[in-house]
């Protein structure tokens, strides 16, 4: 079938996908020392995916969503996101993008202390310049959606570390973005926390088929997830799909 539309210049259309690294590098030079963080790297992940990045400590797992996140650029290599080049961009257009299309989750969650739980999670929409009502609706539905619609006024420090892992989700996804990174978002939590706060994100991924890149230690974190891809020094040594 593929080879009679071929034939025919009727090729399927692919999907194009949220991310694609090809043959990437990342080295970080200390003196006269080149370390080599990441190497070989060719990496597609598709619209829904749910995709657990594990290796030990060290391996490259930051680097790797940093790149993906624009927040760092390859040595060589290139990254690709929705089809554009992410190095080939202007700052103010990547951070629009970034701004726009991907929420990020961190292990020590990274509130801003002095806003309340509300103005967190409102905070990209204010940067996206949405209109007030429109934001105060969404980041409601944000909050019940996480179970915190009743904390809504406190301070980050009046909630428990699971709660403020809730929070960040919040904030990550009230944008709706086309990709969340989290980079261990339960490496900061008891297991049992973790577990729910994993649930939590495997139910999102499933309901909005928003795609998810979470870089974990965590066994918990492989089961929930569609595909594990595995780094040892900063090569893939494993990948599910
Ligand atoms: N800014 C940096 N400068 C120099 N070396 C770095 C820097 N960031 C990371 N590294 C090194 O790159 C390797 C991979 O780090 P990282 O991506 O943080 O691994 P992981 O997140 O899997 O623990 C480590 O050896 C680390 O020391
Ligand atoms: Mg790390």
């Amino acid at each position: 079938m593929a080879a009679e539309n071929e034939r025919h210049g009727l090729a399927q259309a692919r999907p194009i996908p949220v991310v694609r690294l090809a043959g990437i590098e990342k080295s970080y030079r200390a003196g006269r020392i080149n370390f080599i963080a990441l190497e070989d790297i060719d990496l597609e992940i598709t619209r829904g995916e749910f995709v657990a990045l594990c290796g030990q400590s060290g391996s490259g797992k930051s680097t790797l969503l940093n790149l993906v996140g624009g927040i760092d650029h390859p040595t060589s290599g290139s990254v690709h996101f929705l089809g554009q080049e992410l190095a080939s961009m202007g700052d103010t257009d990547l951070s629009r993008l970034r701004a726009r299309e991907i929420g990020f989750i961190f292990q020590f969650f990274n509130l801003l202390p002095v806003m309340s739980v509300f103005d967190n999670v409102a905070y990209p929409l204010m940067l996206l310049g949405k209109a007030k009502s429109q934001a105060r609706h969404d980041v409601f539905a944000m909050l019940e959606r996480v179970g915190l619609r009743d904390h809504w006024q406190k301070r980050p420090a009046e909630l428990s570390g699971g709660q403020q892992q809730r929070v960040a989700i919040a904030r990550a996804l009230v944008k709706k973005p086309t990709l969340i990174v989290a980079d261990e978002p339960t490496g900061n939590l008891d297991s049992e926390t973790g577990l729910s706060i994993l649930d939590l994100m495997k139910e999102i991924n499933a309901e909005s088929s928003t795609t998810l890149l979470v870089s974990t230690h965590s066994e918990f974190v492989k089961d929930r997830a569609s595909r594990v891809v595995e780094l040892k020094d900063g090569r893939v040594i494993h990948d599910s799909k």
